[in-house]
């Protein structure tokens, strides 16, 4: 089938580069023409794992096209997906105006039947508004004889293991009010369900609903533990226990119940935000979600209060070691991750940093390029540790697992650790001469 995906953002990219390997055409549009330029040399702005293997190995078979003129991309698609930013607005307000953009230059490019499918998250209604968008536009054209379709179809995949998550998906969502456009879709998706899990028909407003239902329980799990964590601490419990006495019950299930320093990333604190903000416009107080996000905002300083309570309130002339920048492993992104609200505080009150990530360091630099003199960036977790203080693990990549302690113990002035992810068990840090503090574990 031809496709168009508009936007070659993360979600546009991924989608784009997964439906090309199955077999079909596609041509991926971006108005950023450098980004157009770089992706057709086979460079891709992101990091994802398997990702630059994939979209070389189609575009050398030559179903993966990359331009920055909507109409080429469009020429000859059946369905046009829209993957385009919806950044938090003025007061959480989720912001649509790049989806409102994209669809007036479909509307001025079409010529031909189109299927126009939103992978974005958006608010309920936009799909509506899409479609008046592009009535209007016809209809200014004179072209009132184009159909189209329009399809609320969100994604659900988690960066750093997005392309799996797209391969094989737990469900594909489809809302629409039409039949056969709901045949078509699923004829597209088909392919990617062999596994036999389910593609959902649904109206359109379900389908936006869902999405944000989907990110709000999952960042609900986490705020939830998150809680359960502080109080296990103040009344010597173990975070970890409690996480397998629930998560064995089926009803509760295991996956998203890790404590730790708070969920980050563009998805969770910009949905949950969203969904308030729905609630409220539409007369309906979104109490548990608010209380999701209060959560959460208070977390991320959960280590950094444990660091002061260690070191005290000053923290001139400290120096701590940080592992770990992303929002979370397998990924560069840094947005809302809690290093940067940790990393904030640790310099506010006088202290420097060495920090490493194996991805995120280039993002990390623009985050924090007003603080750049006090943190020093490393390209090897263990040139972190020099003469350090602390150490704090804010991201739990793989390679922190398994540390030499002896080594770690050698090189840092005192040695002592704030672990954000609970990567390590408390007797054994202890039995090393570590101190050691986790969320949750009573240690
Ligand atoms: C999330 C959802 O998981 C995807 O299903 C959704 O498609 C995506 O948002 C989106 O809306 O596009 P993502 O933000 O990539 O995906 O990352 P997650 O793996 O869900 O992690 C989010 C945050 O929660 C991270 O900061 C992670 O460290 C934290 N987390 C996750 C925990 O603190 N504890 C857990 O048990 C799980």
């Amino acid at each position: 089938m031809n496709i168009c995906v508009i936007g070659t953002g993360y979600v546009g990219l991924i989608t784009g580069t997964c439906f090309a390997d199955m077999g079909n055409k596609v041509w991926c549009v971006d108005i950023d023409a450098q980004k157009i330029k770089k992706l057709k040399q086979g460079k891709i702005p992101i990091y994802e794992p398997g990702l630059q293997e994939l979209v070389t190995k189609n575009m050398q078979e030559g179903r993966l096209e990359f331009t920055s003129a909507i109409k080429d991309g469009i020429k000859d698609a059946l369905f046009c997906f829209i993957a385009v930013g919806t950044p938090t607005g003025i007061d959480g307000v989720a912001d649509i105006s790049a989806i409102q953009a994209v669809a007036n230059k479909i509307s001025i490019n079409m010529d031909k039947y189109l299927i126009i499918v939103n992978k974005s998250t958006v608010p309920v209604g936009t799909a509506s508004q899409i479609r008046n968008i592009i009535k209007e536009q016809l209809k200014a054209r004179k072209r009132e004889d184009l159909e189209f379709d329009i399809v609320s179809n969100p994604e659900f995949l988690k960066e750093g293991a997005a392309i799996e998550d797209f391969m094989h998906p737990d469900r594909i969502v489809i809302g629409t009010d039409n039949i056969r456009t709901a045949e078509l879709m699923k004829q597209l998706y088909e392919p990617f369900v062999r596994n036999q899990n389910p593609i959902l028909i649904m109206d359109i407003t379900s389908a936006e609903l869902t999405k944000y239902a989907a990110n709000a329980m999952l960042a609900t799990r986490i705020s939830f533990m998150n809680e359960m964590a502080r109080l296990c601490d103040q009344v010597g419990g173990d975070i970890a226990h409690v996480r397998l006495g629930i998560g064995t019950d089926r009803r509760i299930g295991m996956p998203f119940l890790y404590a730790g320093a708070g969920y980050g990333g563009s998805c969770f604190p910009k949905d949950v935000k969203a969904i308030i903000n729905t609630g409220s416009e539409n007369g309906v107080s979104m109490d548990i979600i608010a209380a999701v996000e209060k959560v959460n905002e208070n977390q991320k300083y959960y280590l950094v209060e444990m660091l002061l309570k260690r070191f005290g309130e000053d923290l001139t002339g400290k120096k701590f070691g940080v592992w770990g920048l992303a929002f979370k492993p397998q990924t560069d992104d840094m947005r809302e991750a809690p290093s940067i609200v940790i990393i904030r505080e640790l310099l506010f009150r006088g202290a420097t940093v060495t920090a490493y990530d194996p991805e995120a360091i280039e993002q990390a630099k623009k985050v924090f390029a007003d603080c750049e003199q006090h943190i020093q960036y490393v390209d090897d977790s263990k040139k972190a540790i020099q003469n350090v203080d602390a150490l704090i693990v804010i991201t739990e990549w793989r390679q922190f697992r398994q540390p030499d302690l002896n080594e770690l113990k050698c090189h840092m002035k005192s040695p002592i650790i704030f672990d954000g992810r609970n990567q390590y068990k408390p007797n054994i840090m202890k039995e090393n001469g570590f101190e050691y503090y986790c969320i949750g574990r009573n240690c």
